[in-house]
């Protein structure tokens, strides 16, 4: 056949299988520019207003967006509340008296709907743009990264499917390696993703097998916590701060994994001091603020491009915890 025939062949083709595949059409950044502009502006606001209430809010918003991502794409099943249907994803061992922020997600959402006058923006869109947005809060510019936009919500949600795709906090390194690559994410982005643990807390029942029993660990440290916050019995519950500003985006939590200092044993993993090319990351992110929020917003746009149901997949939920009636 004359190529140039088969070059328009091929290009034809591709143009029909991009109009009738929408599932192929593409998360924008610019998605709400023209249907909804003030969906943004109000999101930034709200998450705002929460972290002054709340400064912890900021962390568990952005780990709310992690943990819809890697569960069946960012789709907002985290968000769906039971049914007899399906067991949702709210207690599956990752997320059960864990997870937080759905007042945030749901005070949000009437929000949107109330100024865009209709139904327009997903509750996994809110996902993402509320995280970026406590990153930017917590952080300063320097931490902005644009999202992408224009994800649609599921109408299931799977309690098996948390359990399997989550890492747990005593995963080795191979075992975080495969976590992520099962979800298209490589070393660099573990190690960048991780540094998502410069704010927030974790329970006890999270990290006492790390201060009672692993070695590559600060001994005063540990002792610390052995002591006030984490007993060998008892206060499951309590919370330990990742680092020593939970609060603030920065370097610290990178900077104390070099002291062995890192809170979970997956946090210390990433950092033994071998000179492994995960070392060489960690010792970048811990002296070079610039390059972590720079390889940081690239790879949380990696993170949110994971499956998202777009075109006329899924739906746009009016209640986050719920999927619609029709
Ligand atoms: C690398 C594998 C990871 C493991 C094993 C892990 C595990 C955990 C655990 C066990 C907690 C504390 C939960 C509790 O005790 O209630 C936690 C908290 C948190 N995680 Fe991760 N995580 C990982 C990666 C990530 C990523 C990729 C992000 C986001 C991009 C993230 C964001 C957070 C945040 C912000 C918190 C604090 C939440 C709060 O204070 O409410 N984590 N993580
Ligand atoms: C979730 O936590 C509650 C206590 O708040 C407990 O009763 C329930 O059994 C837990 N669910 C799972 C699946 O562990
Ligand atoms: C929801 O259902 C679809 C289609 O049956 C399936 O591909 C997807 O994995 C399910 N999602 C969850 C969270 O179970
Ligand atoms: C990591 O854990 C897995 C599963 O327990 C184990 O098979 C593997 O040997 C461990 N890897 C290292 C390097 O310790
Ligand atoms: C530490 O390791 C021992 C022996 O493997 C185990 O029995 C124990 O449950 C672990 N955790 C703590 C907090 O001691
Ligand atoms: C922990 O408590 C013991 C006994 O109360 C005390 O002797 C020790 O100095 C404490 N260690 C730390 C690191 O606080």
């Amino acid at each position: 056949m004359d190529s140039r025939i088969q070059f328009y062949l091929v290009i034809f083709m591709v143009t029909l299988a991009t109009i009738l595949s929408p599932t192929l059409a593409k998360l924008t950044p610019n998605y709400y520019d023209r249907v909804c502009p003030k969906a943004l502006p109000i999101i930034k606001s709200l998450v705002k207003q929460a972290i002054y209430r709340e400064p912890r809010i900021g962390a568990s918003l952005l780990r709310l967006h992690f943990h819809d991502c890697f569960v069946n794409g960012c789709d907002a099943s985290v968000l769906l509340d039971d049914t007899p249907t399906f067991l949702g994803e709210k207690t599956a061992f990752p997320n059960n008296n864990s997870i937080r922020g759905f007042e945030v997600v749901d005070q949000i959402k009437a929000a949107v709907t109330k100024a865009c006058k209709r139904d327009v923006v997903s509750c996994a869109d809110i996902l993402a743009i509320a995280a970026r947005d406590s990153v930017t809060i917590l952080g300063g510019n320097q931490y902005w990264y644009q999202v992408l936009l224009g994800r649609r919500d599921a109408r299931n949600a799977s309690w098996a499917a948390a359990n399997a795709n989550l890492p747990p906090p005593f995963f080795n390194f191979s075992q975080l390696i495969t976590s992520f690559q099962s979800h298209g994410l490589n070393l660099k982005d573990l190690v960048v993703l991780s540094g998502a643990h410069t704010i927030g807390f974790a329970k006890c029942s999270s990290f006492r097998d790390r201060i009672f029993n692993d070695t590559n660990i600060d001994n005063n440290f540990a002792a610390n916590l052995r002591n006030t916050t984490c007993p060998r019995i008892g206060g499951d519950t309590n919370l330990a701060p990742f680092d020593s500003t939970p609060t603030k985006v920065d370097t610290t939590y990178y900077k104390g994994l070099l002291y062995k200092k890192g809170l979970l044993h997956s946090d210390q993993e990433l950092y033994k001091g071998d000179g492994s090319q995960s070392d060489r990351y960690v010792k970048l992110y811990s002296k070079n603020s610039y390059a972590f929020a720079k390889d940081f917003g690239v790879s949380m746009i990696k993170m949110g491009n994971l499956k998202p149901l777009t075109g006329r997949k899924g739906e746009i939920r009016c209640n986050c915890r719920k999927v619609n009636n029709y």
